[in-house]
Order: C-alpha cells, then sequence, then structure tokens
C-alpha cells in the first residue's frame, strides 16, 4: 500500500490537527483523545473514503474531514472494544490502551467524545452542500449504530464462551467490522457523486473485503506476535471469542480469505481501479 501514503498521511495530519487542544480543567479528557486518535493506526476506512471519492473527482484537501469522521469512530470503538468489560486488552496501536493509561472512566468519555466529534466534523464542513452532509451522516451513524458495528460488538460477547455456527459468525463479523468498511465506500461515493451502479459494485466488493478483514484479524490473533500487530496475541483465544479460527481453524480460514477475495477482483470496478485491487491484496497479505 506504499502507493497511498500521501493520502495516509494527509489523514493522519489533519487528525493530528482536529485534535489540538488548549490547556484547560479538563484536558485529560482532549489529551486521551489525542493519544488514542494519533497514535500510528493504519487509517484504511478513512484511505478507502478518499481513494473512493477521489474516482469521481473530489480534492483529497476537501474530503479529508470525512476521511478523519470514519476515523474518529472507528478509534473510539477500538477504545471502548479494549474496555476490561470488552476484550480487556492491554496494548493498541503499540501503545498502552486508553483505559490503561488514563483509566475507565476517561476512556469511557473520550470514545463518547470521538464518536461526537465525528458527527460535529461533518456537520462543520464547508466543502460540500447539505445533501452531501446529510447523506453521509446517515450513512456513518447506520454502520457504527445499534444495527451496525455495536450489533456486532453485542453478538460478539454473547458468543463468547460458544461455539456460533457459519452463519451467525458471519453475520457477527459483518456487524461489527465490515459495515464500517461499506460505510467509508459509501461516503466516499457520496462525495464523489459516484453513480449508483458503481456505488453497488463497490459496496458489494467492500462487503466481501470487510469479511476478509475480520477473518485475517482472527487469523493474526494466533499466528502473529505482539510487536509487529501492536496489540495483545491470543486475546480472542483467551476470552473464548467465536472466531473463524476456532470454527474452521486456520487452513479453512485461509482457503476462505483467498475465495473472498477472488469473488471481489471479478467485479469490474475492482479490475478497472487499481486501488482495490492492491487493497484486497493487502487485506490477504496484511501483517498488522
Ligand atoms: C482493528 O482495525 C479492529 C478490527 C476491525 C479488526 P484496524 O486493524 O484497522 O486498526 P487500526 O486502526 O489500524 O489500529
Ligand atoms: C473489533 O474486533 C471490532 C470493533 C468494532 C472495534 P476485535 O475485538 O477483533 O478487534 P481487535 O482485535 O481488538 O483490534
Ligand atoms: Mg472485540
Ligand atoms: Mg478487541
Ligand atoms: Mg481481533
Amino acid at each position: 500500500m506504499n502507493k497511498y501514503t500521501d493520502s495516509v498521511k494527509l489523514i493522519s495530519e489533519r487528525l493530528d490537527e482536529i485534535t489540538d487542544y488548549e490547556k484547560c480543567a479538563y484536558d485529560t479528557l482532549l489529551k486521551a483523545e489525542k493519544y488514542s486518535v494519533t497514535a500510528g493506526g493504519k487509517h484504511l476506512r478513512g484511505l478507502i473514503l478518499l481513494e473512493t471519492a477521489k474516482i469521481g473527482g473530489a480534492a483529497s484537501s476537501s474530503v479529508a474531514d470525512y476521511a478523519c469522521a470514519v476515523e474518529l469512530v472507528h478509534t473510539y470503538s477500538l477504545i471502548h472494544d479494549d474496555l476490561p468489560e470488552m476484550d480487556n486488552d492491554d496494548l493498541r496501536r503499540g501503545l498502552p490502551t486508553c483505559h490503561k493509561k488514563f483509566g475507565t472512566a476517561i476512556a469511557l468519555l473520550a470514545g463518547d467524545a470521538l464518536l461526537t466529534k465525528a458527527f460535529n466534523l461533518i456537520s462543520n464542513d464547508t466543502h460540500f452542500d447539505c445533501k452531501h452532509k446529510l447523506d453521509c451522516i446517515r450513512i456513518l451513524s447506520q454502520a457504527c449504530g445499534e444495527h451496525g458495528m455495536l450489533a456486532g460488538q453485542t453478538l460478539d460477547k454473547l458468543c463468547e464462551n460458544k461455539n456460533a455456527d457459519l452463519q451467525s459468525l458471519t453475520e457477527l463479523h459483518n456487524r461489527k467490522t465490515t459495515d464500517m468498511f461499506c460505510a467509508a465506500v459509501k461516503m466516499g461515493c457520496v462525495i464523489g457523486d459516484i453513480s449508483d451502479d458503481i456505488c453497488r459494485q463497490l459496496t458489494e466488493g467492500m462487503n466481501l473485503l470487510g469479511l476478509v478483514f475480520q477473518i485475517k484479524d482472527d487469523i493474526l490473533d494466533v499466528t502473529s506476535d505482539t510487536e509487529s500487530l501492536g496489540k495483545p496475541v491470543m486475546s480472542d483465544f483467551k476470552s473464548q471469542k467465536s472466531t473463524f479460527v476456532s470454527l474452521l481453524g486456520l487452513e479453512k480460514s485461509y482457503s476462505l480469505i483467498d475465495s473472498l477475495v477472488l469473488q471481489a477482483k471479478k467485479l469490474p470496478i475492482f479490475q478497472q481501479i487499481p486501488f482495490y485491487n492492491d487493497l484486497a491484496d493487502y487485506f490477504i497479505n496484511r501483517k498488522k
């Protein structure tokens, strides 16, 4: 994904900028937000939004805040995901998790603040009109809400210590992870004024790749090491999570992601725009 470092840099610089703050009585909250947001995530969801909007000719500089909004929601989801009552993890993006550094109360509040900040950022944007902004707000709120990412996180908790079947596990993964990837591509289509047909194809492809991303995450939990991953390994195993590795084993999980990627690569838009092909390869081969 080296070809896209400029886009990723644009997102990380803007994230740094929008989390700047001045000293005040509650600056521990603002410090916690900045700490997690600038800890060095891969910014994949923001990148997908940016590169998709580019197809329609939208300038990255005007789209950056929409990419940041998706990244803020994503970081909030990770802060809450790591909490003791959730996955109880101590390391994220190579650093102590937000609650380890700032305590659980501030981590909860920092997550809440980032979620709210995302929608405030879109509302305040001056590059696109109200229709574009409202469509983005609708897409993002749907994806991260009770029938999207939060549904997935709920299913993830409910399936601990259980052997979820393939259908339930696919639903769980699609809600907790795929929905946010699909939101990124759909928001990119809105901002780039991309045709319904192309948007449908991209959403279909991202539905496949989102699942690939989470299955690979399940695989990395048992095959990687903490240093490469920047988060604890064997965390799913210790929490007795339902994962593709626990259900199918490693070999079948690898074959499944290969076949899902193959399916995505057959879509005409994946063959026309190199970014999606590169993304598919990255999702399969990524080490972190
Ligand atoms: C981690 O997502 C959460 C999952 C959905 C598996 P990423 O691997 O994209 O996390 P960052 O943003 O790069 O840290
Ligand atoms: C998290 O899934 C998905 C979210 C919505 C945050 P995981 O719990 O598997 O993500 P990691 O492995 O902690 O990054
Ligand atoms: Mg989790
Ligand atoms: Mg987790
Ligand atoms: Mg995981």
